[in-house]
Parts: C-alpha cells; sequence; structure tokens
C-alpha cells in the first residue's frame, strides 16, 4: 500500500499557507491515487519536545542500558521515524520563520536523525537510510527570497533530506505573501498552478 506523510510545520496548523498548498497537494495526489494512505503530522498541535541533554542522552545509550525514562523517549522517537520508514511520499508544509524553520520543524528534525537508524556513518562519510521516497515542499514567506543566499532555509531541508536518504525533493514556493493582498493572490496562484503541473508528473510508488 503507497503512503504518504504529510508534515505541517506552521504554528497555525491546519490555517497556515503552507498547510492549506501541501493540503491541495495531497488531495490531488489522493484523488489519483485513492488506495494511498495518509498520515498527517501536525508540529503545532502535537509539538515534539525541545532536543535536550537527557533526550539525546537516552538515544546514545543501548537498548540494554536504558531506563525506563530513557525507553519511552526512544519509543516516541521511533514512533516519529516510523511514519518516514512507511512513506512513499513526503509532503512538507514548510514556513519561513525568522530566516529559518519552524522551531517545531527543527524539534521533529532533532527526533528523527538518528545514527544508526535514518543515518549511519561509514568510512566513506554518513550515508542516508531513508532511500526511495520522492519529498514535496510547500514553502511560504512574507517576502521573497527564493535563488538568493538570504534563502538559506531551501539549502538546509535539501541538505537535511539528502542527509536521510531522500534525494528526490520538488519545492514549490508562495512568497510575497504579507506585501499585499495582490502579491499575496498572485502567489498563491503561482503554487496552485505549480500544484497542477506536478500532478501531471508525479505517480506513487506501485
Ligand atoms: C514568527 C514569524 C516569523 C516570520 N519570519 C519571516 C521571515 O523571516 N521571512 C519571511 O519572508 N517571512 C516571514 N514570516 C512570514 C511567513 O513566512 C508567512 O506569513 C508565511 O505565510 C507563513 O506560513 P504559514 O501561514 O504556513 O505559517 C514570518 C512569520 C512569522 C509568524
Amino acid at each position: 500500500m503507497n503512503t504518504i506523510l504529510q508534515i505541517n510545520s506552521s504554528l497555525h496548523s491546519a490555517g497556515g499557507q503552507s498547510t492549506r498548498l501541501a493540503d491541495e497537494f495531497v488531495s490531488a495526489l489522493r484523488a489519483k491515487n485513492p488506495e494511498a494512505k495518509l498520515i498527517v503530522r501536525d508540529l503545532a498541535r502535537e509539538p515534539v519536545p525541545h532536543l535536550d541533554a537527557d533526550r539525546f542522552g537516552a538515544f546514545v545509550t543501548g537498548n540494554e542500558q536504558r531506563n525506563q525514562d530513557q525507553q519511552a523517549v526512544v519509543d516516541y522517537s521511533d514512533a516519529l521515524i516510523g511514519e518516514l520508514q512507511r512513506a512513499d511520499v513526503v509532503v512538507l508544509g514548510l514556513p519561513m520563520y525568522n530566516f529559518g524553520v519552524p522551531s517545531q520543524l527543527k524539534a521533529w528534525i532533532d527526533h528523527i536523525a538518528r545514527a544508526g537508524v535514518t543515518f549511519r556513518y561509514t568510512a566513506k562519510g554518513p550515508v542516508g537510510l531513508l532511500t526511495g521516497k520522492k519529498a514535496y515542499v510547500f514553502a511560504t514567506r512574507g517576502g521573497q527570497y527564493a535563488g538568493t543566499p538570504a534563502d538559506s532555509v531551501t539549502s538546509y531541508v535539501r541538505q537535511l533530506f539528502a542527509f536521510l536518504g531522500i534525494t528526490e525533493v520538488e519545492f514549490v514556493y508562495a512568497e510575497n505573501l504579507a506585501i499585499n493582498e495582490a502579491s499575496k493572490q498572485k502567489a498563491l496562484l503561482g503554487a496552485q498552478n505549480a500544484i497542477r503541473r506536478l500532478m501531471t508528473q508525479v505517480r506513487l510508488a506501485a
């Protein structure tokens, strides 16, 4: 069964512009693939805790040595990773907040990037273990940054996905959302057109 994992990282949850674009894309995908299973991970509704020394300590403590609290931390991280492992397609709603990714998303990343689980170190460097997936990212911004040095969000997310083994990543941007109503409508229309173009190309894994 094909599986889509939709990760919403807007602090506005379902009301976020990035979430709405991700929703539109997922609806179109599901219309084309009614059998596809959908997992939605809303990071505003169910925030992932900030990574701290105790939580990281749990990750690096061996199976046999973990206490109950540490096991609970690892079980939680494993559950988040399990959603990713099951996904053929990852859809990410990605607002830019203060020139970075939402802290809610960073907390999730800090729980799913685990040595020996989602990547491993080899003599030739790190190797991602989440292969065979495709990611679609719906990036929303108040201003206009795509393609400029101020857009570190795109390179960071691409780098992170590649590190985990997800090398096929498509970005759809909606920028200038905060300038005025006309620029917002133009950007949203542009993103919707991009979604329609993508839908002529995408196919979930058989
Ligand atoms: C806390 C916060 C910080 C923001 N920082 C930026 C920024 O650095 N650059 C930018 O272009 N827009 C910024 N914006 C505007 C958002 O990127 C824009 O409103 C976008 O639509 C948010 O997506 P969302 O509706 O899915 O949350 C910021 C918005 C918020 C709430």
